[in-house]
């Protein structure tokens, strides 16, 4: 990575989302080799960053998509993700998201209930056609990680037990309009040891041979996203046992390994620019006042998630701040006791690992603008989405002001 920070901001201007195209692409490609020597489709979760570009220069390398909205699945569509590799999962699809999925013929609709496949079968049987459907396993397995990105207990809203999941495999396979063929389960995100996953990874395995030994043909067997990645000084799972772990487990099935990383892939590969504008101290305390905030990249405020922060081109003596930004919260900051040396207005600090979750998850809130996407590849920069002015905020309100 040598990436010209100072440039691409004085370019393009703070807030700014910066993306560097090789690490994201190298990423893609050194998992699939860990894969390789078994069929698989690494399904890249776009929620973790939904940018045209960078699904286009994911799918350009031969990856699905796995989505959670019909908007998620068009978007993978439009960048070039072919339609046979694209899964559509979630807890709450809409009939109208059922019918469109239907309609554009992916590969598998995911279910996460008995209800929804109830609807999707009578979907399904309106427009007259097949759907392909996978079911998502619920293990009860802890994956030790934040609460609010684990996803793989009883306690979780996710999947189904097995018991049901084997009772909508039974009624799935008797239905005229339901081809069950995939298999799934997801534990949570941000994971750093192998062995729950390689617990769930047996749990579902099983549920799998059961289901072969009723003559249901499961196709695919669907191990989620969720690896973890270095925020600050994490120990993470190694991509070739998490591999080899998966190829074992489902070495007399003959399926298709799906994979699908969000944040593995993009996490490191993105960094979000932001300048001073003030600093400010109180008898306790010092502030670094930056340009942007929690509308632009809400993980420390939400989850009090690390991120690296750092200054560019500053030296002196370093001391204790507050990285905060402008919003009318005290839960705007991007980083509590950071250490950084005395900064002046105009200074540029990198905010790291925001590749994931930090564009996708940014808002209108204070009615600021989103920040604008750079994308940096082979040594060349290029704008891949526009920052958001006035106007574009106000698009859908203003001709109802009376
Ligand atoms: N598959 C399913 C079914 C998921 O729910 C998720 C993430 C993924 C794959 C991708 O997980 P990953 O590989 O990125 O860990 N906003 C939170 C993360 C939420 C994850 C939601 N589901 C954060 O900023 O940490």
């Amino acid at each position: 990575m040598n990436i010209d920070f100072s440039s691409l901001a004085a370019k393009y201007g703070t807030p700014l989302y910066v993306y560097d195209f090789d690490y994201i692409k190298n990423r893609y490609l050194e998992l699939k080799e860990a894969f390789s020597g078994q069929k698989n489709i690494i399904n890249y979760a776009i929620k973790a960053n939904s940018n045209l570009s960078v699904i286009s220069l994911l799918a350009e390398q031969g990856a699905g998509a796995d989505c959670v909205s019909i908007g998620e699945v068009k978007r993978a569509i439009l960048s070039g993700v072919s339609k046979y590799k694209i899964i559509f999962s979630g807890v709450g699809k809409s009939d109208d998201e059922i019918k469109e999925a239907l309609n554009l013929d992916i590969l598998l609709i995911n279910l996460e209930s008995e209800d929804e496949m109830k609807r999707v079968e009578s979907v399904a049987k309106e427009l007259g056609k097949i759907a392909r459907i996978s079911i998502r396993v619920n293990p009860n397995i802890d994956a030790k990680t934040h609460p609010y990105i684990s996803t793989g207990l009883h306690d979780d809203k996710f999947g189904v037990e097995i018991d049901m999941a084997k009772r909508m495999y039974i009624y799935a396979k008797k239905s005229s309009f339901l081809n069950p063929v995939g298999i799934h389960f997801h534990i949570g995100s941000q994971l750093t040891e192998l062995e729950p996953i390689s617990e769930a990874c047996s749990i579902v395995a099983d549920l799998a041979h059961t289901l072969k030994a009723l003559e249901i043909d499961i196709k695919f067997f669907d191990v989620g996203g969720g690896l973890g990645v270095v925020y600050d000084d994490e120990l993470t799972i190694n991509i070739q046992e998490y591999a080899d772990m998966i190829k074992n487990a489902t070495k007399k099935l003959d399926v298709t390994i799906l994979c699908e990383p969000g944040r593995y892939m993009v996490a490191n590969g993105g960094y979000f620019l932001t300048k001073v504008l003030y600093e400010k101290k109180n008898n306790k305390k010092r502030f670094i006042i930056v340009d942007g905030a929690m509308n632009d990249l809400i993980r420390p405020s939400l989850y009090d998630a690390y991120h690296k922060i750092e200054a560019i081109g500053k030296n002196g003596e370093n001391s204790i701040a507050d990285v905060v930004g402008p919003i009318c919260e005290s839960g705007d900051f991007f980083g509590k006791n950071v250490s950084l040396p005395q900064l002046e207005h105009n200074d540029l600090l990198i905010v790291k690992s925001a590749g994931a979750y930090g564009f996708s998850m940014s808002s209108n809130y204070n009615t600021r603008g989103r920040a604008a996407e750079v994308a940096v590849q082979d040594g060349i920069d290029r704008i891949i989405r526009k920052r958001e002015v006035f106007e574009d905020m106000i698009a859908l309100e203003k001709e109802f002001l009376v």
